[in-house]
């Protein structure tokens, strides 16, 4: 029996995390469970828009995931293009924009032009901004912001507005709500700017099997608590 959930935050972002790991507990390639994680985010991204949350932003592949085996980064890349065309559909279908935040300039070309379309066919939809953060690290977003800067060479100094405005996440609201599946207590480099007053969430449940019953759970414990930013 599901929770029954009336307010909701504005913008969660998740570390979709555990498909390796749901992959060795059901006897499957690494593969396979990339793309039982792939499935259950569209799952989650349907439940988000019929929650009227307005921002999704999820972390699918970080600067560090480089570090692993060729077969399993091409493995990631293919379900990737794959899939950019399943949410392509979902998108259209539920009035959702969708946007990339990370270096995906990095791409090939062939990806990077489908990210870029997929933007531009998407960006009239208000109804739940989807971010999807690929290729994406916090400190490597925060350096490129200040090469940006730098390149500019109009600013002598620089506010903490303005300096937000200069992030890949310049249109997406920072985080109310940060959920991180599958045990793990760390941000792994994600948001590292825009969570600084995010509630954060983990639980010991793998993406893959984080079902609608799950998020509402994550929603309800973020319900009860009492927000502060500093003041009393
Ligand atoms: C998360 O699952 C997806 C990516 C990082 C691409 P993992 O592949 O990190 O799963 P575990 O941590 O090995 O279980
Ligand atoms: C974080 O998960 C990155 C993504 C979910 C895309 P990892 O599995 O790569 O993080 P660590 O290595 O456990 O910190
Ligand atoms: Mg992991």
């Amino acid at each position: 029996m599901g929770l029954n959930i009336d307010t909701v935050p504005e913008s969660v972002a998740i570390i979709l995390d555990g498909n390796g790991r749901y992959a060795k507990k059901n006897n499957i390639t690494r593969y396979m469970g990339h793309k039982a994680g792939c499935d259950n985010l569209e799952t989650i991204l349907e439940e988000t828009v019929r929650l009227n949350i307005k921002y999704l932003t999820v972390y699918a592949f970080s600067t560090e995931n480089w570090k692993r085996s060729e077969e399993e980064i091409n493995g990631l890349f293919k379900l990737f293009d794959l899939y950019l065309n399943r949410i392509r559909k979902k998108a259209i279908e539920n009035e959702v924009s969708v946007k990339f935040i990370g270096d995906i300039e990095k791409f090939k070309k062939n990806i990077y032009e489908s990210c870029i379309q997929l933007e531009e066919e998407t960006k009239k939809f208000d109804k739940c901004i989807f971010s999807i953060a690929f290729n994406y690290g916090g400190r490597d977003e925060i350096v490129r912001a200040i090469n940006r800067i730098i390149k500019d060479g109009n600013s002598t100094s620089i506010d903490e507005n303005t300096f937000s405005k200069m992030l890949d996440t310049k249109d997406i609201k920072d985080p109310d709500l940060l959920i991180r599946t599958s045990g793990e207590l760390r941000l792994s480099n994600f948001l590292i700017w825009q969570s600084a007053y995010t509630e954060l969430y983990f639980t010991d449940v793998l993406w893959p099997e984080f079902t609608i019953d799950e998020y509402h759970k994550a929603i309800d414990d973020y319900n009860k608590r009492s927000r502060r930013f500093g003041g009393r």
